[in-house]
């Protein structure tokens, strides 16, 4: 039986960057996650009798979300909704799951790579019938729709056994629980040359992917290990867990440390990655060298068409504006499009669904194709693999010739977090005024050639995006960002993106901080950072 119940509006369910995230407790208050998901389906027109996929990344209130919008999709008219085994799908996965099956759209539990628990964040995202994040038009009216909400639609029924593959009906709808991974595996199976790469590993290739406790564990055990015969313990740490062991599952050089040291040390695997909570985002070393996230993208792009999947060539590249400008290059010697989009995975949408841009990345360890809607931490894992595959050189040597035919974009991000938010608007606020008067001036020895609040107009849609973060570029391209985070859930994260470029390959083996250390000090004179914050020093460095 369905039950409409009367509800009031919480004022404070504004989706970000990527969805509504917030500390577990505040999802725990009564009719919260309710209110957000009916405000989800009162902003959608038309999916009676179709199809919602619904998955998560595991973690701590999962379980029970699941339960509450099953019920909720079968009381608003949903037709079926397909559920990942135990609530679990990884964020590629689930956009993999939304297309391939058709669905209407489809609800994402996570919070990416932000710590779980009962005291840790929880997230609930909803994707659209590309496999992609809803587009600003439809979150500012979920937004909308949460500030005026007065009911809920559920269903009066038992908890779904989402533990047990098969379909059951509930409450006139179907509930279909699938394998979590193998739909996703085959996808990659269609991408990527497993025959080379079990090769590789057969001739004692060796590698260690850290799923961080987090979704990508299972995914990648059964790739990784039971199809591509990569030795046991390839995969670590790859039991999700609701509190993700207690980490934070984002796969930087803070956050996982232990294999960035692995990976340096002397009896180093050829190749390390690791992913986040929800899996799409990925983190690659080498052995003896990090590839930074813009690098990688530059360098899967340039070597693409090593795997079957992109033999016949990209269309096009994007990336955010914040990402360096090492992919760039590779467009232009590829002599295809390059896309400069806000941060957002969003973004991208219009550009793969165009058929404009088939790679995509970002500064923020995510990068994908056009084979779904979302970033995807193991198809970049499985790219590099495949192209090492081919060239078997080693990760260094392929990035020390791409630098050598490209140049080197040395780049680095400052983040300081949980900075009170007054301050951190004040600084933006004061820097916004500042910039019409900063061309031509000379910083720390630098001149400024141009400074601006970047704006992007979508060339598919002909949206307008503002105030997508503060670029000042200095004659050389050397370059500084400025933007706040939209993805925290406590205060303010400033983050400052420092680039520079270099195109001599003698000058390719410097310590990164070092060579941009007159542009970080140039950051700080310009926006007054450390004042502002009140932080002498960023908490994270990437
Ligand atoms: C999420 C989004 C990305 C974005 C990243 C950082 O992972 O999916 O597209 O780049 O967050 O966003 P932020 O606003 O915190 O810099
Ligand atoms: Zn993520």
């Amino acid at each position: 039986m369905n039950k409409t119940i009367a509800t009031k509006p919480f004022d404070d369910q504004k989706p970000g960057t990527s969805g509504l995230r917030k500390k577990v407790p505040e999802f725990q208050q009564p009719h919260y996650v309710e209110n957000f998901v009916q405000s989800i389906f009162d902003a959608l027109e038309g999916f009676q009798g179709k199809t919602l996929v619904l998955g998560g990344d595991g973690r701590y209130y999962n379980r029970e979300v699941v339960q509450t919008v099953l019920a909720m999709a079968a009381a608003n008219g949903f037709g079926r909704v397909i559920v990942g085994q135990g609530g679990i799908l990884s964020t590629p996965a689930a956009s993999n799951v939304i297309r391939k099956y058709k669905a209407f759209g489809g609800i994402i539990l996570s919070a990416s790579h932000n710590p779980g628990g009962p005291h840790g964040d929880f997230g609930i995202k909803y994707n659209i019938e590309n496999g992609g994040p809803a587009p600003e038009k439809i979150t500012n009216a979920i937004y909308q729709r949460s500030k005026s909400i007065s009911r809920y639609l559920i269903a009066d029924i038992p908890a779904v056994d989402i533990d047990k593959v098969g379909k059951v009906d509930v409450a006139g709808m179907t509930v279909e629980v699938i394998d979590s991974v193998a739909d996703y595996a085959e996808l990659m199976e269609s991408l990527f040359d497993f025959d080379a790469i079990r090769e590789l590993f057969k001739s004692g290739f060796r590698m260690r992917f850290d799923a961080m406790h987090a979704v990508t564990g299972p995914y990648a055990k059964e790739i990784l290990e039971n199809r591509l015969g990569a030795p046991d313990h390839t995969a670590r740490n790859y039991h999700p867990l609701p509190d993700f062991g207690g980490h934070h599952p984002d796969p930087n050089l803070v956050h996982a440390k232990h294999l960035y040291d692995a990976m340096m040390a002397p009896d180093a695997p050829d190749f390390g990655a690791a992913s986040d909570g929800d899996g799409d985002r990925n983190l690659i070393i080498g052995r003896g060298i990090f590839i930074t996230p813009s690098d990688s993208l530059a360098m899967l792009a340039a070597n693409a068409h090593l795997a079957p999947g992109y033999k016949a060539g990209l269309k096009g590249i994007a990336r955010s504006m914040p990402t360096s400008g090492a992919a760039d290059h590779v467009a232009a010697k590829l002599g295809i499009g390059m896309y400069e989009t806000p941060t957002g995975w969003k973004f991208f949408g219009n550009l793969l669904d165009a058929g404009m841009a088939t790679i995509c990345g970002e500064e923020s360890a995510g990068t994908g194709s056009n084979h779904v809607r979302e970033k995807d931490g193991l198809w970049a894992v499985l790219l590099w693999l495949n192209i090492l595959a081919v060239r078997r050189e080693s990760v260094k040597d392929i990035a020390r010739e791409h630098w050598a035919t490209y140049g080197r974009n040395y780049y680095t991000r400052h983040d300081y977090e949980e900075v009170e938010a007054d301050r951190a608007n004040k600084m933006v606020d004061e820097l916004r005024a500042k910039l019409p008067s900063l061309a031509g001036t000379t910083v720390n020895g630098m001149k400024i050639e141009k400074a601006d609040d970047f704006s992007y107009h979508d060339p598919v849609d002909g949206s307008q995006s503002d105030h997508q973060g503060i670029r000042i570029l200095f004659e050389g391209g050397s370059r500084i960002v400025l933007r706040l985070s939209g993805t925290g859930t406590s205060g303010a994260t400033v983050r400052l993106y420092v680039e520079r470029y270099e195109p001599d390959p003698s000058k390719h083996d410097l310590d990164t901080q070092a060579t941009l250390a007159d542009l970080i000090v140039a950051a700080d004179d310009i926006a007054g950072i450390h004042a502002h914050t009140g932080r002498s020093k960023p908490s994270v460095i990437t």
